[in-house]
């Protein structure tokens, strides 16, 4: 989907629950605050999140019109809003603490191109969190987008997670109103030592 169609899903209605993903809060619960971008972040529902816990959030999505719902929440001034498409986005200023990736579904090579770049914006000992729809749950879940090329494994996300200190890297069921979701997520820390 490009951005004229992101606009104009979100212009229909507010997407996705105002709340972060379970596993997202989960994982994140621990880890103290600091500066952080989620990239491709729609409605900012984890961006959000981050800010009231203190982090500084850049948040990066091409749909001006999800970030303007985002832009709306309480707390919004905390975050910082780019409109950008994140395969053009130069990334951040300086090396951040975090690079959340939720739900972004992109042909190869542009994920896997991408989050080799997302590692690279990362201080050491900085954590990347990628989690998405995995290709399983085209046959064995509900909801998500149905072109298995788009999305995510734990296969198609190994060259990414050779770039890390590996906390997790697998795929987890997600309960959801409709019934289990199939998900890939990839947990990591920025090696200290790596050259950037
Ligand atoms: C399923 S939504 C997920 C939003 C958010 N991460 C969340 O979990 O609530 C996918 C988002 O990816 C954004 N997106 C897709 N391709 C993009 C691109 N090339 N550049 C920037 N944003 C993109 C869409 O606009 C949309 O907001």
């Amino acid at each position: 989907m490009d951005a004229q169609a992101w606009d104009d899903r979100y212009a229909e209605r507010q997407q996705w629950s105002g709340d972060p993903n379970a596993l997202v809060a989960e994982l994140l619960a621990d880890v103290p605050p600091g500066s952080a971008v989620d990239l491709a972040a729609g409605e900012g529902r984890h961006a959000l999140w981050l800010a009231g816990r203190g982090w500084e959030v850049t948040a990066v999505d091409f749909s001006a019109a999800g970030l303007a719902r985002g832009r709306e929440r309480p707390g919004a001034e905390r975050v910082e809003w780019v409109t950008a498409d994140v395969l053009d986005w130069s990334g951040p200023g300086a090396p951040v603490d975090l690079v959340l990736v939720a739900y972004l579904h992109l042909p190869p090579p542009d994920l896997e191109d991408l989050l080799a770049r997302a590692v690279g914006w990362l201080r050491p000992g900085g954590r990347l969190l990628v989690v998405g729809h995995d290709v399983d749950n085209v046959e064995h879940g509900v909801g998500g987008p149905q072109e298995p090329a788009i999305l995510h494994g734990v296969e198609r996300l190994a060259p990414v997670a050779a770039l890390l200190e590996v906390d997790r890297l697998a795929r987890v069921t997600r309960q959801t109103p409709a019934g289990a979701a199939l998900d890939t997520v990839l947990w990591g820390r920025r090696p200290v030592g790596a050259r950037r």
